[in-house]
């Protein structure tokens, strides 16, 4: 990031802001303890005063950053909210993601968004499925990962083993910052690599306050007492192995996408959450820019620019109006400032852009680049769009991904068909699924795509309690979409009609919702059927 002032430069007040901004998202496979991870980081930022009480899904109403019944009667993470909370000289922006064995858009949405991503794994478990494809958008954005081994109060996998996998698995370089002491009953707390210093865990009441922490070096007598004689000798011995089989923590290298560094600890237990938070913010990148046509936007640069990664609807049924989620890139946010929205080249006047937290709303007068914007309205953005005072700017940070799962939306209520239209084209804006037209088809609506079959079943709870529309779903007979195009267009075809394709048995084609054609097959089987009948097509 460019520090100095220049003339193309916000001022020096404005720089200090943006770089101690902090932009990140939690991930994990369910259960692994993001949620847990994430109140107790809002308990160290202050943002809440006694984590824990929120903790339990099963026994409490909500989390600070719900909003969705869905995701009380579930204990899913269906939205995504920006919390905002100070903690040293920091200023953090977390960015909550869904995390449900069932993988939507929204969560590659958010990701878009972050400079960084704290990745929760369970010690008993290690790399589970849902971690591995988190992991694998945030490497191809460039996100640089933090490792956070969770529940080392729980009978845990050997450290050495669990590094093993992770650097096998994500053939990352990892770096252990802290090394547990034990694990289950005989957990005791870990040594921070970096200070030589232990930090002895005492048990607190459900993790309902911050824990205390006892410091001492690996030799004082405390440590010794503490722990029993051969759980002493396996850690000194697996300290000294690890100085000899990792490489010593390089920022240059994590930001760069070749190491990670791993923190062990307890969040339930709030153990090992604040050396962690701390030295995270140590570590991690101030915010980045983002390309315009190959070139860095640096966050400092004077003009205002950012892009629009989520649409959330009808946050408050009673007013149905929509929050627009923008991810700042470069320059300053005042309130009532003027932009042009690129995709459409129309100005528009970023009016009641707030602050969230959970149901709490405030008005936000100033934000700098690295923050998230979250504006009220009824703006008619989409997501994707780049908002800019710089006609020259335009961000692709929107990619779309391949759905893995199809299926008809239909309306059960004739009397509703005007809710169910207007219902389906707002939350298609929002980008809850994707539409496909199947040629030939005799339904009368769009078929839809997405990523993961929840996406469906949330478009379906919103249909219900947002626009009162109740809808049934039927599964079409394809799984796959294949997107091509033709090695010589035909000039002599209309644009209403499909190119030539020699389709397998059961395959149908399709428009995608940017009027691309496409191919729609039973199965993945089907793949290497469809390219061997057509080599006058390049497939995507
Ligand atoms: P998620 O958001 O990644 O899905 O995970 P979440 O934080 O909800 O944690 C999943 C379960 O793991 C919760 O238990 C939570 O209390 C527990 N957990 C989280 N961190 C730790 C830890 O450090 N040690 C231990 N032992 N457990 C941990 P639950 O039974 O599903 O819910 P609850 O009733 O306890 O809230």
């Amino acid at each position: 990031m460019t520090t100095a002032a220049s003339n193309n430069s916000v001022p020096a007040a404005a720089v200090r802001e943006i770089s101690r901004r902090r932009t990140f998202a939690i991930i994990s496979h369910p259960d692994a303890g993001k949620t847990t991870l994430t109140e107790k980081l809002l308990l160290y930022g202050g943002a809440i005063g006694l984590a824990g009480s929120v903790t339990s899904k099963k026994e409490q109403q909500s989390t600070s950053s719900d909003w969705m019944a869905m995701e009380k009667e579930r204990g899913i993470s269906v939205s995504s909210t920006v919390l905002q909370f100070e903690y040293n000289a920091c200023c953090v922006n977390l960015l909550d993601t869904p995390g449900h064995h069932d993988f939507s858009e929204d969560t590659y949405r958010v990701l878009s968004a972050v400079d960084a991503a704290v990745m929760v794994i369970d010690a008993g478990k290690g790399i589970e499925a849902q971690t591995l494809k988190l992991f694998d958008v945030c490497r191809r954005r460039g996100v640089p990962i933090f490792v956070f081994i969770n529940k080392m109060d729980r009978p845990s996998r050997p450290p050495l083993e669990l590094l093993d996998e992770l650097e096998t698995v994500l053939k990352l370089a990892p770096a252990p910052v802290n090394w547990p002491l034990g694990d289950g009953p005989r957990f005791r707390g870990v040594f921070d690599r970096q200070k030589g210093e232990v930090n002895l865990f005492e048990k607190t009441a459900h993790g309902a306050f911050k824990a205390p922490l006892e410091v001492a070096g690996i030799d004082d007598e405390t440590v010794r007492a503490s722990l029993d004689e051969d759980l002493y000798e396996t850690v000194t011995s697996e300290l000294e192995m690890i100085d000899g089989l990792t490489e010593p923590l390089d920022i240059e290298k994590v930001i760069a996408g070749e190491q990670m560094p791993i923190y062990f600890g307890s969040a339930m237990n709030n153990f090992g959450v604040q050396n962690m938070l701390e030295s995270f913010l140590d570590l991690a990148p101030a915010p980045t820019g983002r390309f315009n046509n190959g070139e860095m936007v640096a966050p400092t640069t004077n003009n205002f620019s950012g892009f629009v990664f989520k649409i959330q609807a009808n946050m408050n049924p009673r007013h149905r109006d929509r929050a627009v989620f923008i991810r700042i890139v470069s320059g300053v946010f005042e309130r009532d400032m003027q932009v042009v929205d690129q995709r459409t080249g129309k100005k528009v006047r970023l009016a009641n852009a707030q602050k969230l937290f959970g149901q709490g709303r405030e008005t936000l007068d100033t934000a700098y680049a690295g923050d998230v914007l979250a504006l009220i309205g009824n703006y008619n953005f989409l997501i994707g769009d780049t908002l800019t005072s710089d006609p020259k700017v335009t961000y692709d940070e929107m990619p779309r991904f391949t759905p893995e799962c199809f299926a008809y939306i239909l309306n059960n209520d004739t009397a509703a068909i005007k809710r169910y239209r207007s219902g389906m084209e707002q939350l298609m804006k929002e980008g809850v699924a994707q539409a496909y037209t199947v040629h030939g088809s005799s339904q009368a609506v769009p078929m839809l795509g997405a990523v993961g079959p929840l996406q469906f079943e949330v478009l379906r709870a919103r249909l219900e309690s947002e626009y009162n529309v109740p809808t049934r779903l039927e599964t079409p007979p394809w799984s796959v979409v294949q997107w091509f195009k033709e090695n010589e267009p035909d000039t002599n075809r209309r644009e209403q009609d499909p190119p030539k394709v020699h389709l397998p048995s059961g395959a149908a084609i399709a428009r995608d919702q940017d009027n691309n054609w496409v191919v729609l097959l039973s199965s993945k089987y089907m793949v290497s059927v469809l390219h061997d009948r057509n080599e006058h097509l390049t497939f995507r």
